[in-house]
């Protein structure tokens, strides 16, 4: 007889690789984010205040007037040429360095860019190194191949590259190194210099492979920008990034640039994903890119949320008792607050007691650190709103 649906045990049925864990606490942060009731420091979502709702309107009826099928049909695999070429001097103009041919990929966000990263390389017990704490959706991929993801710390200058030096003259042999250089999530720090030479150094004595992710990096308050890694070492490096925090995420694109040999691996890897990055947003983002309309938009974006970033940090200077610390985030949407006491119970009482909702930092280790750690996140709360979040925050302490 065959058995009732309802008694079906599905996750008997599961890959082990599903079980990677981090997935909860994604959901959970989403499921604050549905709530209107509440102050909101747990997405790390961008304000729809910065949205160009206006001008992708104009450039999709040009698209649609103009006869051109491209934005409406299947796109080649590595991107639309012309989206391709716009996102190539983009990160010339910004990064000093242009892409030859056959090192771009466009891709669906820049989370499918480390999952593609993860399915190209990385095997069972295979070790990727992380920032500890670094973004879950990272550590979710690399897991998600069954890695070993290693953490190393970081300070306020970044990931300490004397410790990850310490490590490999130790024996460990990652594949690749995960790191967020500028405003990182969740951790709000920036890779010194130094240390990016340092850190390229090691990759190429080593043979391991630099995932550098920018998600943020456009997004520096006074809008300086240091070298990026793969600008320093084209030869070691493989920089994913994002359009969601600077034109906005209801397109889901991205890219990864990098040697052309792992590129095409990466758009192979592509081909039986989503095989193409959606064209229409391509071609408005190649649009909105070539007009100048992005720059704009990033200088109104950078001063809302460096607004954002100055009041929630005098907030915790003026509120919280001794014995609490936080970074000072030179861009992005991120503070990194450490507390005396358990986190996770202090996020519970927050959001109970006094409709506050913030992201306890165990989920941004692969090893069950962050316990006395809060992601703080100030790009989406009302500015109005954010002394009275802060203030019940450090009620709470
Ligand atoms: C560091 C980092 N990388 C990548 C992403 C993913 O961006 P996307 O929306 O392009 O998938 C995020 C989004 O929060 C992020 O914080």
């Amino acid at each position: 007889m065959a058995v009732a649906p309802e008694a079906r045990a599905w996750h008997e049925l599961f890959a082990a690789r599903t079980r990677a864990g981090a997935g909860d606490a994604i959901a959970r942060i989403l499921g604050y984010l549905g709530r209107p009731d509440l102050i909101s420091f747990a997405g790390g979502f961008p304000d729809p205040a910065t949205f160009p709702a206006e001008r992708t309107a104009q450039a999709f009826r040009e698209l649609a007037h103009a006869g051109d099928a491209t934005a409406f049909q299947y796109a080649p695999t590595p991107g639309l040429a012309g989206t391709r070429d716009a996102l190539a001097s983009r990160l010339e103009t910004l990064q000093g360095h242009r892409p030859a041919e056959g090192e771009l990929l466009v891709t669906s966000g820049g989370i499918e860019a480390l999952e593609l990263v993860a399915k190209s390389f990385l095997e069972r017990g295979d070790t990727a190194v992380v920032e500890g704490p670094t973004y879950l959706g990272a550590i979710m991929a690399f897991r998600g191949f069954e890695a070993e993801v290693v953490a190393v710390a970081l300070d306020e200058d970044g990931l300490r590259v004397d410790e990850l030096d310490a490590l490999l003259a130790g024996g460990l042999r990652p594949k690749l190194l995960y790191t967020i250089p500028e405003f990182q999530n969740p951790a709000g720090v920036t890779l010194l210099l130094e240390r990016r030479h340092a850190l390229v150094e090691l990759a190429r004595r080593y043979g391991f492979l630099i995932v550098e992710d920018v998600a943020y990096r456009e997004l520096s308050f006074d809008g300086s920008a240091l070298p990026s890694l793969w600008s320093l070492a084209p030869d070691a490096v493989v920089q994913t990034g994002t359009t969601s925090k600077t034109f906005f995420p209801g397109v889901r694109l991205g890219w990864a640039v990098g040697p052309q040999e792992v590129v095409a691996q990466l758009t192979a890897a592509k081909q039986n994903t989503d095989q193409c990055a959606g064209a229409l947003g391509q071609r408005l983002f190649e649009i909105y890119a070539r007009r100048g309309w992005l720059d704009e938009q990033l200088e109104r974006s950078r001063a809302l949320y460096a607004r954002r970033a100055e009041r929630t940090l005098a907030a915790l200077e003026r509120t919280m008792p001794e014995g609490v610390t936080w970074t000072r985030p030179a861009g992005g949407f991120f503070t990194w607050v450490t507390l005396p006491v358990d986190a996770d119970e202090l996020a519970v009482r927050a959001v109970e007691q006094h409709g506050v909702a913030v992201v306890p930092g165990t989920p941004f280790y692969p090893d069950g650190r962050g316990g006395t750690n809060l992601r703080v996140s100030y790009s989406l709360v009302p500015e109005e709103l954010i002394d009275v979040g802060i203030e019940r925050l450090a009620s709470l302490l």
